[in-house]
């Protein structure tokens, strides 16, 4: 898709297609009253019949224009005409690509960035128009026969008054690098297991390295890890026939000796559970366990692409989950990086034994802050559901951070507590801790055993397990919480 800011007046635009806003109360904005004019009227008779009342996240696709080079216009409904919020400027965008990427649509001029969003910019408004665009025209193909995809949108030119040209170009970069991270994160995330293994995300991240002169990636292998003394993720590799992978992606953009902000992902390319073995039903999903991991290389991504001034570490530890005579057992105690022992009393908790020796190996990278990202627990769709991740850490600031982010990205987050008190429930009788906490908490519990491992730096934990994919008839990845991230990074490049 071909997205560019547009800032020639609306009647010397060819196109298939033009999108304008219309409000509650039979008004018009800006760009829909100059059409209407071009139109003797057209768009007040439709309003005026009920045709659509205005109401946010209408549609009505006018499909021939009498008298007219215009060859359609999409009405877009956007409520009451005052300032929106940034929720209802979002849903007024995906009702407007819904309603324009069905028909033999090619070439559309956006001109809703006129209207007022509540603190927004133009800035702000292109990268969400290309963000919401590219995210519901994605389309997975990889191992389909049928290659051809619903959409036929190949150009969407945002329209910008001259004098907002500026920030619309720096939000059109935003948006291009965010829209390529959360694509390149999805696809990796939507391969079936089979594919998508440790090594093939691995290959990914090298052939990502090779792309950018700041970006470079280093894979350890098993034997790398022995040596490392990661006992913790190699157990979890053991029961698989695919060899566990640790990727790190070192991007530097930043001056030589400013500490890196480290990114670590749940590369889990498919969770069976082990001999913990997890229900069928569903289980498929499970693919999607590397979505944490996907979301690192998508950020790295998008961060290279706008060329941050930071020196940002991603870390990917990628394994299977596997039922087999050499995995797991319940009962067994292993011993990670750190030294510290542990009882994996279920097998099925298994992302936080490959997370804690890879926030240990963090430490050599002296970071600003560790921020991990994984779809670790069930009971994160209990407590929150599908729309925020959760959020844990040790630190406010951080903390914070993530939040204000998340409200910028819309790619939301809700913090959970991570008091002392829950520490004790995953006491173990045989080994330093146990690897689960029993059922009260899971969320926190798993964030509790992550932050033994991360008492020596700054470090925020994001459970994905609600956020990163969709189920049901619209089964598919999300991509998030790459918004969220490339948010939190433009942030701290612009406090330098
Ligand atoms: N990958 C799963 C978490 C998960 C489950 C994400 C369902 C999304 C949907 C993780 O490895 C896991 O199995 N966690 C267990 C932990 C439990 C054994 C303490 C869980 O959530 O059931
Ligand atoms: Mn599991
Ligand atoms: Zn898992």
């Amino acid at each position: 898709m071909d997205y560019s800011i547009e800032t020639a007046p609306l009647e010397t635009l060819e196109c298939d297609c033009i999108i304008v806003g219309v409000y509650q109360d039979l008004q018009l904005s800006p760009a829909a009253a100059y059409l209407n004019g071009q139109t003797n009227g057209l768009i007040a008779a439709i309003l005026g019949r009920g045709d659509i009342s205005g109401k946010n996240g209408e549609t009505v696709l006018l499909t021939t224009i009498p008298d007219s080079t215009i060859q359609r216009i999409l009405l877009v409904g956007l409520g009451e005409n005052q300032a929106m919020s940034n929720k209802l400027f979002i849903k007024a965008l995906a009702a407007a690509v819904g309603g324009c990427k069905k028909p033999p649509i090619k070439s559309v001029v956006c001109c809703l960035a006129e209207c007022a969003v509540d603190g927004a910019d133009a800035t702000w408004k292109t990268r969400q128009i290309i963000e919401v665009f590219s995210d519901a025209v994605y389309q997975y193909t990889h191992t389909k026969s049928d290659k051809t995809t619903e959409s036929q949108l190949a150009a969407i030119r945002i329209s910008a008054m001259a004098d907002n040209a500026e920030a619309a170009q720096k939000g059109l970069a935003q948006g291009l690098a965010i829209a390529e991270g959360v694509g390149f994160a999805k696809n990796l995330a939507d391969l079936p297991g089979n594919l998508c293994t440790p090594s093939y995300l691995a290959d990914q991240a090298i052939r990502l390295g090779e792309q950018f002169a700041k970006l470079s990636t280093t894979v350890l292998e098993e034997a790398d890890m022995h040596a490392l003394g990661m006992g913790s993720l190699l157990s979890v590799s053991r029961g698989s026939r695919q060899p566990a992978k640790l990727i790190v992606m070192d991007y530097q953009g930043g001056e030589k000796n400013s500490k890196p902000i480290v990114l670590i992902g749940k590369g889990l390319t498919f969770d069976a559970g082990g001999i913990s073995l997890k229900p069928g039903l569903g289980m498929d999903e499970m693919k999607y366990d590397m979505c944490g991991g996907a979301a690192v290389l998508g950020t790295l991504l998008a961060a290279a692409r706008l060329n941050l001034p930071l020196n940002i570490v991603g870390m990917v530890p990628s394994s299977e989950n596997m039922p087999d005579g050499d995995a797991n057992k319940p009962g067994d105690i292993v011993t990670s990086m750190a030294g510290k022992t542990i009882e994996i009393l279920n097998t099925d908790a298994e992302g936080r034994l490959i997370l804690c020796d890879t926030l240990t190996y963090a430490e050599r990278y002296h970071p600003d802050v560790v921020i991990d990202l994984a779809t670790l627990t069930g009971a994160c769709l209990v407590a929150l559901g599908r729309i925020p991740s959760g959020l844990l850490g040790n630190d406010d600031e951080l903390c914070n951070g993530l939040i204000a982010a998340s409200e910028t990205a819309n790619d939301s987050v809700w913090r959970l507590p991570l008091w002392e008190e829950y520490q004790e429930l995953l006491k173990s009788n045989f080994a330093d801790m146990a690897n689960i906490g029993g059922k009260d908490a899971g969320t926190i519990t798993a964030a509790c055993f992550l932050s033994r491992f991360a008492e020596s730096f700054r470090w925020a934990h994001l459970d994905i397990a609600g956020t990163a994919w969709r189920t049901g008839p619209a089964k598919g990845a999300t991509g998030r919480p790459v918004p969220l991230l490339s948010q939190y990074l433009l942030d701290r490049a612009s406090q330098l």
